[in-house]
């Protein structure tokens, strides 16, 4: 075969230059036709959108066409013509193919419309199919969006570690991490594990998030964020939760909450145009395929202003909802940690777009939130979202060293192995504040998909770490 150098198929269905020779690789989708001349449908995966190649059958080896199956990776050179009937400007018209790699009739992708939850059981193959090609390709796209969202307004992009010895959220939900032999493990005479002869010669675990030492970096560069995996050994088996999932989480010197309102806010904006204008093609294909409403939701979310409401005033509107009649799975009450019920009855029922709630009872939120006047609630903020529920969790930082050298005293958490991050506040501290986005969480908003386990490549969830 003639050696032409490849082109993506998300170019050469821009190209005009009809006549021209080129080659394309990918993977057959479909194959149909007559005995005269076959249509192949390639995708090579630049794009949710196929090339359809003509052969002419005559023109080919018997033995060799007879590979040409759903799946099988081919090369072909070919003759750019101009397409009537393809569905795209330009067809391939064949010359030359040459079978990469065959596939046999047990591949499990033969036919269109295989269920998600079907799709989930062979993940190491959907990255094949269109929905998933859309979605990966959004995800890419998203990573780029944060990347230059950050970049843009000069934040140091910091990397914090996975393996840590500090419960950020404080909830024990870590995963522990250690070289000991489990079924012969050191006791002392109470009975607790002696970790000195482990690896890190103490109990060590995945982080559940980059924040403490995120404000580290904050506290000396400015304006910082972080960018990766997270892990939470929460036994939810729900639609939106990962045991191993992405985070984002900017913080920043001297932002007041509601400065860091106003970062979450311009962010997701920024993120969810970004894919309006980088992944219409997939983002389309989605919208046709499962949810017909969300072109319009994305647009509409970047249009509205977002509306900020304390806690409170949250509970009022809910109590409300309930004395008019609706019926909620868990009971209301001021002090209660929301479920996703409530939080998307906010938003989609109640005021139809958005909601920042700020001011939480510090009882439900994390020791290093900032403590109000009242002594009941912190400066907190979590971003609700339609579909989803919480999307961004964050606040304002307790900077005053005694009050939370206090709340950190009476939430219980061991003193020892604060001492790095209380340094923060007693050398020179600052008022700063940040949050964390959960990026798959942002994923499901964009693509449209209803379960978390569909946004991410392999996903980790209880009783589940395939591939
Ligand atoms: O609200 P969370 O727990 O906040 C923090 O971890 C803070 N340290 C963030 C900060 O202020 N820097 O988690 C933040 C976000 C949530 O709003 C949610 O979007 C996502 O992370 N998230 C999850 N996503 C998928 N699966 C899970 N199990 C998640 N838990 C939290
Ligand atoms: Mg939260």
């Amino acid at each position: 075969m003639e050696k032409i150098s490849r082109t993506k198929i998300v170019d050469l269905l821009k190209r005009e230059d009809f006549g021209t020779m080129v080659n394309v690789k990918g993977w057959v989708r479909t194959r149909r036709g007559s005995k005269q001349v076959n249509f192949i449908a390639l995708n090579d995966g630049s794009t949710i959108n196929n090339v359809q190649v003509v052969v002419d059958l005559s023109n080919f080896d018997e033995e060799m066409l007879k590979l040409i199956t759903t799946g099988a990776c081919i090369s072909v050179n070919g003759l750019m013509v101009e397409s009537v009937g393809s569905g795209q400007k330009v067809e391939l018209q064949a010359k030359e193919i040459e079978v990469l790699g065959a596939c046999d009739n047990t591949y499990p992708l033969q036919k269109k419309g295989h269920s998600l939850e079907f799709l989930r059981e062979i993940a190491h193959l959907r990255p094949r199919t269109n929905t998933f090609g859309a979605v990966f390709r959004i995800r890419h796209n998203m990573a780029m969006a944060i990347h230059q969202f950050f970049h843009q307004r000069g934040f140091v992009y910091f990397h914090t570690p996975i393996i840590t010895a500090s419960d950020c959220e404080g909830a024990g939900q870590m995963f522990q991490v250690t070289t000991k032999n489990l079924y012969d493990l050191k006791k002392d005479e109470n009975g607790a594990i002696i970790y000195d002869d482990d690896f890190f010669g103490k109990q060590a675990s995945l982080t559940v998030s980059g924040q403490l030492e995120g404000e580290l970096a904050a506290t000396a560069l400015g304006a910082i964020y972080t960018f990766g995996p997270t892990f939470r050994a929460e036994n939810s088996n729900t639609p939106r939760h990962l045991a191993e999932f992405w985070m984002v989480e900017p913080e920043v010197a001297f932002n007041d909450i509601i400065d860091n309102m106003d970062l979450a806010e311009d962010f997701i904006k920024f993120c969810v145009q970004w894919a309006l204008d980088n992944c219409m093609d997939d983002i389309k294909f989605l919208n046709d395929m499962f949810d017909k409403e969300l072109i319009e939701r994305l647009q509409s979310v970047v249009k509205e202003d977002f509306i900020r409401l304390p806690y409170t005033e949250g509970i009022q509107i809910l109590e409300k909802a309930v004395l008019d009649g609706h019926k909620f799975e868990f009971p209301i009450y001021w002090g209660v940690d929301l479920a996703s019920e409530h939080e998307r009855y906010l938003v989609e029922n109640h005021f139809k777009r958005p909601v920042i709630l700020t001011d939480y009872p510090k009882e439900i939120k994390a020791f290093y939130m900032k403590q109000n006047e009242d002594g009941k609630t912190v400066r907190a903020m979590d971003v609700l979202f339609p579909k989803i529920g919480e999307i961004i969790g964050g606040s304002e930082r307790e900077a005053d060293y005694d009050k939370l050298a206090t709340r950190i005293q009476e939430m219980d958490i061991p003193m020892k192995d604060m001492w790095w991050y209380l340094d923060t506040r007693r050398f020179g501290t600052c008022p700063h504040s940040g949050f964390g986005l959960g990026f798959e969480r942002l994923l499901l908003f964009v693509t449209g998909m209803a379960n978390i386990r569909d946004v991410i490549p392999f996903p980790r969830t209880p009783r589940n770490a395939e591939f």
